[in-house]
């Protein structure tokens, strides 16, 4: 089993929606038997608390599932229990170093898996209130991470 965490600031509008995304193409593919999906975020402030109306929205616009999803926070234990640690931002990285220091988990960036992308950092919607960019740049990090892990893993 290959598990896969998304890892934001609030884990309320960016890695739970990478999360319901990433979740949906291992359904389409067939591989949910393979790859588990969770999503965590570096504060405590939202941990119990559902998606943000803004990610429940455009997840609902384009009928993706966030059933039974809420936010918890990242903890160090994610470095044993995951092999990707998927972040959304720099600051994100910067804390998760904070956090722990690991050579065994893949620890990156959800945009590093689109080279050509001149956008770097998944901007916060929390703060920006655009959740429709922020789910076209996800959806696409998806896909590319999605690709790499079934490249990697033989899938
Ligand atoms: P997220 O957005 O990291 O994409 O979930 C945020 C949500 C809440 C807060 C910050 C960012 N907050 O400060 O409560």
């Amino acid at each position: 089993m290959i598990h896969v965490l998304f890892v934001c600031l609030g884990n309320i509008c960016r890695s739970p929606m990478a999360e319901a995304i990433f979740r949906k193409l291992v359904y389409e593919e067939g591989l949910e038997s393979k790859i588990k999906v969770d999503s965590a975020g570096i504060g405590h402030w939202h941990v119990g608390d559902p998606p943000h109306e803004g990610t429940k929205g455009i997840l609902e616009e384009n009928t993706i599932s966030y059933e039974g999803m809420t936010a918890r926070q990242l903890e160090e234990k994610d470095w044993d229990d995951y092999d990707y640690l998927i972040a959304m931002d720099d600051k994100n990285i910067a804390d998760m170093k904070e956090i722990r220091e690991e050579i065994n988990v893949v620890v990156a960036k959800l945009l590093d898996y689109i080279p050509e992308s001149e956008v770097r950092d998944v901007p916060d919607p929390f703060f920006t209130g655009n959740f429709q960019y922020v789910y076209e740049l996800i959806s696409v990090g998806c896909r590319e991470l999605l690709e790499k892990i079934k490249k990697d893993h033989n899938l």
